[in-house]
Formats: structure tokens, C-alpha cells, sequence
């Protein structure tokens, strides 16, 4: 089965996505008998580019990392529009704009054009699902598509569909969680005795703190991603400005080795309940977590989230790295959610038994 796709954004992400598919393209065909090919790009202030036959995407990656624009100047919707275009069996719109933190946009406009289009949509991007949740998803279910956001939260970790697909009648009833690598990394180093700025100068030359890093150290990331558990595991209906949130600064050295003399570590910890009220509460706070606690084993840029269930009690999903690679892995899981999702054709057999 063709599946023909638009990226919209083609930074960090969006390039490492198209070198996954390349790297695997033959088990892609051979397990889910599905041939991604990448018709569009859209960038900011990079240009765009349209080939419906597909472009050749390592060169337009080495255009755009050497700083030079591809060559037309298209926006976002009219890619998305020659998308629909396509006569594919499969048009899929993979959203990895940066992070707008004011209020999740261009990326949800982005998302709802594709929905409109009659595109499937898949994006790391926490905007859409932290700001626009029920109303993406609502809008998706009408039109028949699916809208996918595995990449948004903790990587690759398969958080969201670890519950859709595994956890049926299981009620999220709270979660607690390191979520961002960036700020994990930082505490663990000022632990260590190093220096806030040199740790903070790593994350950002390995591409995985945020374009604006201070998204990272306020606490907005992990905000947006609170936003986006509590609006997909629990209901919650917020966006990351109702997220009762305090980030980490130079001051947190101090308190991390203070900490730590007293057999303790100092964590960011993003969490949300529900009060007696019905609604859900998220707070992001540095928190002082006994030595035994799961989450204040992590170090460096691991990541893991306790989620509080009704029928299994807490389960612990976690990754001890995260990098580009889990982030794109994310973006083609989704894709292959929507392979599987489409009707197998009458005979056909399913390629894997697990
Ligand atoms: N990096 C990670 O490890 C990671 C992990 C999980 C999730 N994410 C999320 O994934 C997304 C992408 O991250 P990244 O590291 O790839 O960021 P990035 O390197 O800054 O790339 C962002 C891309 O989006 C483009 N863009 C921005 N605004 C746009 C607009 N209005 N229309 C079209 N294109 C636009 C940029 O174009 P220009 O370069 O021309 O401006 C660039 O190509 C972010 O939302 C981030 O939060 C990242």
C-alpha cells in the first residue's frame, strides 16, 4: 500500500524521521506491505518543495542543513492541499513544526487543515494535543482519518498506545513522571558538581533541548506535556497555562546537592489528579524524592512516568535515553497504527504472528 506524505517542519525531527523510513523501508514493506514515499516539505524560513513522484529527501536534508532554502516558496496549506490531491491510497500530513507555547499554534491550524483536507495527521508536536485535544480528535473521528501524536510526549516511549491498545477498562486515575530530558539531565550534572550553562550547552548541541531552551527550564514542556496526558489519558480538557508550574534555574545546584547529602534527589516531577471536585489538577515542580523512589533513580536523560490506574494500581513505563532516533521512531509507529487500522483485503493473511 502507498502512502504518500507532507512534512511540515523538516528540523531535527522531521529529517531524522525521513532517514528512519529510508533505513526502514524494506521491513516496513515486508511487515505491513507499506511504501512510505515524501512528497512535500514545508519549513519557515527554509522554503518548501513539491514532487508528486517524491522528492529526493537526503538532498533537500543537505540543503537545509547547510543553511540554504529549498526552492519553492509554497506554505504549509498549499502542500497539505497538493497532498489530497494525491491519488494514494494513503495521504498523511507528518507535523513537526517547533513548539508554540502561547497557544499550540500554527501547528493546530496545520493539523485541522489536514484533518479537512481528508489527510491522516501524526505530529511530535505537545501544541495540538495540549491545547486542542477533543476538538482535533472529535474532528478527526468525523472525517475519518486518524490524528496521531505518539512523538509529543516522552519520545518513543509508547505511552499512548500502551493504554489504547493495552490497558482496555483501565482507568488513569493520576500520573507522576520525569518528562524532560533536558532539565533530568541538567540536575543530574549540577549533582555532580558541574555547572548549570556547560549542561545545559550539551542538550542543546545534541538537538534535544528545545529550539528555546528556556521552554525547558521553566517548566512549559513539561507543562504541555502534563496538559497532554491529562487530556488524552484522563479528560482533562486543559492546556499548559492551567498547569501549576515552577521550572528549575541556577539556584536548583544548591538544593540538588543538598539533596543528594541527605540521600535524596531533587527531580522535576510532572504529575496530575483529580480532586473531589472531578477535575484534574497538573503541577510540574523540582521535588525532593527519597533515594528510593523509581523516579529518583533516573539520571542523566532517562525519562518515566508512574501512571495510577483503577484496576492495575501503578504501572511504570520508562526509556534511559531519549534521542531524535525514539522521537522519529514515535512519528513511524503512528504510521504504521494507520497501515494497521486500514481493511486487510478479502484472503489476505496477517504478515506477523506476535
Ligand atoms: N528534538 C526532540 O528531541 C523532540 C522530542 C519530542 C518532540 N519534539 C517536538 O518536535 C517538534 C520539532 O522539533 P525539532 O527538534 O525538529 O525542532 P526544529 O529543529 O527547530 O525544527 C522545526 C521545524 O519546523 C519548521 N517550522 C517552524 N514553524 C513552521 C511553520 N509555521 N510552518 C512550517 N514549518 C515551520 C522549521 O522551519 P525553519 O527551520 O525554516 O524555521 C523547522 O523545519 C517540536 O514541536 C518539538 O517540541 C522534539
Amino acid at each position: 500500500l502507498l502512502a504518500d506524505l507532507a512534512l511540515v517542519g523538516f528540523g531535527n525531527v522531521g529529517r531524522r524521521f525521513a532517514g528512519l523510513i529510508e533505513e526502514r523501508r524494506g521491513r516496513l514493506a515486508a511487515d505491513f506491505d507499506l511504501t512510505l514515499r515524501i512528497c512535500g516539505i514545508a519549513t519557515r524560513r527554509h522554503g518548501s518543495a513539491w514532487d508528486a513522484g517524491g522528492l529526493d529527501v537526503a538532498r533537500a536534508a543537505r540543503e537545509v542543513e547547510a543553511g540554504r532554502a529549498l526552492t519553492s516558496a509554497a506554505g504549509s496549506a498549499d502542500l497539505i492541499a497538493e497532498l489530497s490531491r494525491s491519488d494514494a491510497p494513503l495521504r498523511i500530513v507528518v507535523e513537526t513544526t517547533t513548539l508554540d507555547i502561547a497557544a499550540g499554534q500554527p501547528a493546530i491550524d496545520h493539523v485541522r487543515a489536514a484533518i479537512d483536507a481528508g489527510c491522516h495527521v501524526v505530529t511530535a508536536n505537545k501544541g495540538p494535543v495540549a491545547f486542542a485535544y477533543d476538538e482535533l480528535r472529535d474532528r478527526a473521528g468525523a472525517a475519518g482519518v486518524s490524528f496521531l501524536f505518539e512523538g509529543a510526549v516522552m519520545d518513543g516511549i509508547p505511552i499512548f498506545n500502551l493504554v489504547r491498545e493495552a490497558l482496555p477498562l483501565v482507568d488513569v486515575i493520576g500520573f507522576r513522571g520525569v518528562v524532560n530530558a533536558t532539565t533530568n539531565h541538567i540536575l543530574s550534572a549540577l549533582e555532580d558538581g558541574e555547572a548549570f550553562a556547560p549542561a545545559l550547552a550539551r542538550m542543546q548541541a545534541a538537538g534535544i533541548a528545545e529550539a528555546d531552551a528556556s521552554l525547558d527550564l521553566d517548566g512549559w514542556d513539561a507543562a504541555a506535556k502534563t496538559a497532554a496526558l491529562a487530556n488524552v489519558l484522563m479528560g482533562a480538557r486543559m492546556t499548559p497555562h492551567d498547569v501549576d508550574r515552577i521550572g528549575i534555574d541556577e539556584g536548583s545546584g544548591p538544593r540538588a546537592r543538598e539533596a543528594v547529602a541527605q540521600g535524596n534527589r531533587l527531580r522535576l516531577v510532572a504529575s496530575a489528579s483529580r480532586g473531589p471536585d472531578g477535575r484534574v489538577r497538573g503541577l510540574v515542580r523540582p521535588t525532593v524524592l527519597p533515594g528510593g523512589d523509581l523516579l529518583a533513580g533516573l539520571t542523566g536523560q532517562a525519562n518515566a512516568l508512574v501512571l495510577q490506574t483503577d484496576l492495575l494500581g501503578e504501572i511504570a513505563i520508562g526509556q534511559l535515553g531519549g534521542s531524535l532516533t525514539q522521537t522519529a521512531y514515535a512519528l513511524v509507529s503512528d504510521i504504521v497504527t494507520i497501515r494497521t487500522r486500514q481493511p486487510a483485503p478479502a484472503g489476505a493473511r496477517a504478515r506477523r504472528t506476535l
